[in-house]
C-alpha cells in the first residue's frame, strides 16, 4: 500500500478539484468559510508536501521554512501576488496557478462593471427601492454613452484582450493600451494602439485594469493620475485592489474629477464598513466575483488539482508559475 502525500487545502473548492485531490492525497480540508489565520495555516502546512492556497492566504518565506517537506503550492487563482514566488523557487517549491479558464468570466465582469458604472444602474436600483421614482425625468440619471468611445486597457494580456474584444466588436470602441509588452494580436484584431501611460489617461473614456500587482504597479492610479483623466471617465478594476490608491479614488469620485468607478476588488478586502467609498453614489462595488461562474470555478478547481498532483509526483505542472525551479525541485 503506497502512502498518500499529505496536503492541506485552505478552503472547500468545487468537487471537480476536491475529488481528485481526496483520491490521490491524504488531504486535510479547511471547511470554515473564512480563511485559516496565518499562524494556523503555517502550523497546518508544517508536515505537508502540498498546499492548495487561495488568494487570501499569505504564502511567504517564513511559512515555507516552517514546511520542510513542501513541494508544491497550487494557487486557486490566476493571480499569485499572495505568494512569494522567488522564495518558493529558492527553496525548490513549485507554484501553480489557474490561467485561461477565467479569462472570459473576468472580462464579462469588467464589462458589466463598466456599463453599470457608466449608466448608473445600481444607483437607479437603489433609487427605485427607496420609492424615489416618481416620474420619467428628462434630466435625471444621466450617464455616459459607450458606443464609439475610447477604451484604455492597462495590461493587454489575455483578460485585457478579452475585454478589448467585447468593447471593440460590440460597441465599436477605439482601443488604447498601456503595457510593457507589445500585443501584436490586439493591434491586428482591434487596431489597438500601444501608448504611454499619460496618453492613455488623458484620451480614454473608460479605463480597465488588467495588470498584475507588484511593487511597480501598486498605487499606479493615484491623485495625479485621476487629474489627468477625463471628467467623464469611468475606471474599472477587476484585477487587484492595491493597483489603485483607494483614498485618492474616493476623493476623485467625490469631487467629480472622474465620473464613476466599477470595482470588483478593493484594498483591503473586504472594505472596512466605515470606508468612505461605500457612501458614494458613483461607485459600483462587487465582492471579488469576476471568476465566480459555475463553469469557471469548476475549471479552476480541475487545473488546481492537476497542478497539485503534478507537483507532488515530480511532473511538469500544467500551469506553472515558476518552471525555472525544475532542476532543484524538492523530491523524495
Ligand atoms: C484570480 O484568479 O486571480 C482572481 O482574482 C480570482 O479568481
Amino acid at each position: 500500500m503506497s502512502i498518500k502525500p499529505k496536503v492541506f487545502v485552505s478552503r472547500i473548492i468545487p468537487d471537480a478539484g476536491l475529488e481528485p485531490i481526496k483520491a490521490r492525497c491524504d488531504a486535510e480540508i479547511w471547511s470554515d468559510p473564512l480563511p485559516p489565520p496565518y499562524a494556523l495555516l503555517r502550523q497546518k502546512v508544517a508536515s505537508c508536501e502540498g498546499l492548495v492556497a487561495l488568494l487570501t492566504d499569505k504564502i511567504d518565506a517564513a511559512l515555507m521554512d516552517a514546511a520542510p517537506r513542501l513541494k508544491v503550492v497550487s494557487n486557486y487563482a490566476v493571480g499569485f501576488n499572495n505568494i512569494d514566488v522567488s522564495a518558493a523557487t529558492e527553496r525548490g517549491i513549485c507554484v501553480g496557478n489557474t490561467p485561461r479558464v477565467l479569462t472570459d468570466a473576468t472580462a464579462d465582469m469588467a464589462f458589466c462593471l463598466l456599463i453599470a458604472a457608466a449608466r448608473r444602474v445600481v444607483e437607479g436600483h437603489q433609487y427605485t427601492l427607496a420609492g424615489k421614482w416618481k416620474t420619467w425625468e428628462p434630466l435625471g440619471h444621466l450617464g455616459q454613452d459607450l458606443a464609439g468611445k475610447t477604451l484604455g486597457i492597462v495590461g493587454m494580456g489575455r483578460i485585457g484582450y478579452a475585454m478589448a474584444k467585447r468593447c471593440y466588436a460590440g460597441w465599436d470602441m477605439k482601443i488604447l493600451y498601456h503595457d510593457v509588452y507589445r500585443n501584436e494580436k490586439a493591434e491586428k484584431d482591434f487596431g489597438a494602439k500601444q501608448v504611454d501611460f499619460d496618453t492613455l489617461l488623458s484620451n480614454s473614456d473608460f479605463i480597465s485594469l488588467h495588470t498584475d500587482l507588484n511593487e511597480k504597479t501598486r498605487h499606479m492610479f493615484g491623485a495625479e493620475q485621476f487629474k489627468k483623466m477625463k471628467r467623464s471617465a469611468v475606471l474599472v478594476n477587476s484585477a487587484r485592489g492595491p493597483l489603485v490608491d483607494q483614498k485618492a479614488l474616493c476623493e476623485a469620485l467625490k469631487s467629480r474629477t472622474i465620473f464613476a468607478a466599477g470595482l470588483d476588488v478593493t484594498d483591503p478586502e473586504p472594505p472596512l464598513m466605515d470606508e468612505p467609498l461605500l457612501q458614494l453614489p458613483n461607485v459600483v462595488i462587487a465582492p471579488h466575483i469576476a471568476s465566480a461562474t459555475v463553469g469557471t470555478r469548476n475549471a479552476m478547481a480541475e487545473i488546481c488539482a492537476n497542478n497539485l498532483i503534478a507537483g507532488l509526483t515530480g511532473q511538469k505542472l500544467p500551469a506553472w508559475v515558476n518552471p525555472e525551479v525544475e532542476g532543484k525541485r524538492r523530491m523524495g
